[in-house]
């Protein structure tokens, strides 16, 4: 059982018509995909939302290709949806309206790499992970890295402020976007931001689009900030007797003052399902910490001896072992980043969540969640970027009968993090499938005053509609 969209009013048959006839007469019909293949495709992204599947899909090679078609839904009233590489967790490119899919994963260019400036202009559909190549190949590094970097794209990162276990040191992909090519509804294209490291001319436009999950405008082209590649990367794995231990180590560890670029946490159920998927993890394992260091060969080794001892001190620890080679490490990082598609089949249905609590509250967090999900009798496991408090709480059934229990886990596990001072989403958005929940967290005038921000970006509120802010009937365009 899937999560709906919210209802959003559809477009007339005739409205979707007249706009398939003049994107084809603009775009040339080889850009306008009406087939069942690429329109069932579109309908969905890896989360558990649905919607309504798209009457088109129009494949955009540049910015032209993107105005026009917003130029085009604004004058025939049909909804558009932005997507880029389709991985999101939280149904950002479902289309709860029907109408056009606007594809720019075919916008693939990294348009310049600038080592002196260190910026890197790219277009939306660049592939996380090549991206990533692409920098180390010239000594330069791009830090964000959502486990889905290997088909994951930038267009979809800048959406939803994508993190990974790399935010602990160097921010989500918000800190290292510098400018944009924002293409609004009606056909206006506007660049905002800047190519300079500083800047602070007029509002931050970009900022607001970085994360406004394509309800505001459509990115064409994105310049963001690099660093130069660290010299040395040092991996550490410490097992614990209890998620409470690891927790505990976690913030003895960041108060230090070491500045670990990734600091992962497993819980026993995780480490459980790790066993059953045949890895050996040791039994006496509770929870495991996984702590990567980089900086300056010196540096790191020196920190990798503080954080090591930091580990093996802390109560509870078992064991601290270190990654002898890249190819240890590597492996390391592939269990982590398979966790969420291997834990996908342990159950007909998963529900991941990404809340984040102050780091000094993740063990509540933990017990609270144990608590409510067993007396509900609902199956659970967490891991997640713990550096930060931000963690992915999956929720497993096999039944359709078990989904009002799951439903009551889930409204627990949102009202306890904003209890304990935190925030519902840390990397995957709002999208559909929290977005009854944004009020828990939002006063009623906040989400009035966005939903006054996406009125001035998108009166009509034809751009991406169903998503963040629950539809109100007689409010307007959202
Ligand atoms: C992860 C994804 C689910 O961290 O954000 O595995
Ligand atoms: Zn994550």
């Amino acid at each position: 059982m899937l999560i709906r969209a919210p209802e959003v009013e559809r477009p007339s048959a005739s409205a979707v018509d007249a706009a398939l006839a003049d994107l084809e007469r603009a775009l040339g019909s080889s850009k306008v995909d009406t087939s069942e293949a690429a329109r069932t495709t579109c309908a969905r992204d890896e989360s558990e939302a649905f919607g309504v599947t798209p009457d088109v899909v129009v494949h955009a090679v540049d910015a032209s290709d993107v105005a026009r078609v917003l130029a085009i839904a604004s004058e025939r009233g049909v909804p558009v949806t932005p997507r880029a590489g389709g991985t999101g967790r939280s149904g950002g490119a479902v289309p709860a309206a029907g109408g056009i899919v606007l594809d720019t994963s075919t916008m693939g260019r990294i348009k310049e790499i600038d080592r002196a400036e260190l910026v890197c202009v790219v277009e939306p559909g660049v592939v996380t992970g090549a991206l990533h190549a692409a920098c180390e190949a010239e000594g330069l590094f791009y830090p964000p890295d959502p486990n889905s970097w290997k088909t994951c794209m930038i267009g979809g990162n800048v959406a939803e402020n994508a993190g990974g276990p790399r935010a602990f040191k160097y921010g989500s992909t918000q800190r290292w976007v510098l400018g944009t090519e924002a293409c609004l509804m009606g056909g206006r294209v506007v660049r905002t931001g800047r190519r300079t490291v500083k800047g602070v001319s007029g509002y931050d436009v970009t900022s607001l689009l970085v994360g406004s999950e394509g309800t505001l405008a459509v990115l064409s082209e994105v310049t963001l900030r690099l660093v130069r590649k660290p010299e040395a990367v040092a991996t550490l794995l410490g097992l614990c007797a209890s998620a409470r231990d690891a927790a505990a180590a976690v913030t003895a560890l960041v108060t230090s003052g070491l500045v670990p670029r990734c600091v992962e946490l497993m819980d026993a159920w995780t480490l459980e399902a790790v066993r059953r998927q045949g890895a050996a993890v040791d039994p006496r394992a509770g929870a495991l910490l996984l702590v990567e260091l980089d900086g300056e060969t010196r540096e790191v080794e020196a920190a990798l001896e503080r954080a090591g001892g930091i580990l093996a001190a802390a109560p509870g620890s078992i064991e601290v072992q270190v990654a002898q080679d890249a190819a240890q490490r590597d492996r390391l990082w592939e269990a982590r980043r398979s966790l969420s598609p291997a834990t996908k089949k342990l159950a007909k249905y998963k529900l991941s969540e990404d809340v984040v609590v102050p780091r000094t509250r993740i063990a509540d967090l933990l017990d609270e969640t144990a608590r409510s999900a067993e007396a509900l009798g609902v199956r659970h496991l967490t891991y997640g970027h713990a550096g930060d408090g931000n963690l992915h709480v999956n929720f497993l059934w096999d039944d359709d009968g078990e989904r009002s229990r799951v439903d009551a886990a889930i409204a627990s596990l949102m009202k306890t993090t904003v209890a304990l001072g935190g925030t519902l989403t840390g990397e995957h958005g709002i999208g559909i499938t929290k977005i009854e929940y944004l009020p828990l967290e939002q006063s009623a005038d906040l989400i009035a005053l966005q939903e006054d921000v996406k009125r001035a970006f998108d009166p009509q509120g034809l751009l991406n509609p169903g998503k963040i802010f629950a539809p109100r009937r007689g409010h307007g365009a959202c």
